[in-house]
């Protein structure tokens, strides 16, 4: 039996009278690239803030294995491996690269004012360590020639890698991609795949992942769940989705050309 790694039930968040995300739920098998799809407005982001602990829900549950996490923070879903990207990048501009990455561990030793005059030796030799990781971590994503570019010069698509390499710097078991591949050029967004790929294979991530290119969806994602007005509409593969009446109904409702706009 498919285990799930995230649980979903009825979840529901209001804003004023707008019902952006209403009696929601679906699953996430453990070890899958679940894809997200739904026309603008159709409460996709508004769900990932509900689960990575950015907004509050006004009813419903979020288990992440097993436990319940209904509206816990962000920081502590973190330390649990429970990451987001964002739909707008959120690098600081005036660190390169290696630091961007060198910033995200949290608990280091150096943040504890005792221990930068009683063990100076042991917050160097943790600085090395996480140099070290961050250095892998930018090889694994082809961004090695950029190590110390500042983050600000990065391309809206390095940007986007530079994203995905924040989550690699914790041990995560649950990432969670809000338009990752948006503005993405066609060379990048193919190392952007395989990056996911890899992290997917090789070290056991699990992903869901909003995105509105259809072939990149098509490429990477089993099951996909479309979205209408704040619940799941559907729920299978992305052939079928395709081919839905409801889904194209859905698109086509809001007067969108149903190939172009998923
Ligand atoms: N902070 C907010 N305050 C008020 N309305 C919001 C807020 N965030 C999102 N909404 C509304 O909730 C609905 C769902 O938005 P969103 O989750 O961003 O959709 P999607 O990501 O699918 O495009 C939209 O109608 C949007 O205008
Ligand atoms: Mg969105």
């Amino acid at each position: 039996m498919a285990e799930n790694i995230l649980e979903i039930k009825d979840l529901s968040k209001y804003f004023g009278g707008l019902a952006a995300v209403s009696n929601c739920s679906l699953n996430v098998r453990k070890g899958s690239i679940t894809g997200i799809i739904g026309p603008n407005g159709s409460g996709k982001t508004t769900l990932f803030n509900l689960i990575a602990g950015n907004l509050n829900s006004n009813k419903g549950s979020v288990n992440f294995n097993g436990e319940n996490i209904t509206n816990t923070p962000a920081y502590e879903l973190f330390s649990k491996g429970l990451l987001r990207t964002f739909q707008i990048a959120h690098e600081f501009t005036n660190l390169t690269v290696l630091e961007n990455l060198m910033m995200v561990p949290g608990n280091q030793s150096g943040e504890k004012l005792s221990n930068v005059f009683l063990k100076p030796s042991l917050i160097n030799k943790e600085e090395d360590l996480i140099k070290q990781k961050a250095k892998e971590v930018v090889e694994f994503l082809n961004l090695g020639h950029l190590s110390n570019e500042l983050a600000g010069n990065l391309s809206g698509g390095q940007k986007k890698l530079l994203e995905l390499g924040r989550t690699m710097m914790v041990d995560a078991k649950l990432v969670l991609l809000d338009e990752v591949g948006a503005g993405v050029n066609r060379t990048l967004l193919k190392d952007l795949g395989t990056a996911i790929e890899k992290l997917n294979k090789e070290k056991g991530y699990t992903f869901c992942m909003i995105e509105h290119d259809m072939d990149f969806i098509e490429r990477l994602c089993d099951p996909v769940i479309v979205m209408a007005e704040g619940s799941v509409l559907f729920e299978g593969s992305v052939k079928n989705a395709k081919k839905d009446e409801k889904v194209i109904e859905s698109y086509l409702g809001r007067g969108s050309k149903l190939k172009d706009e998923y």
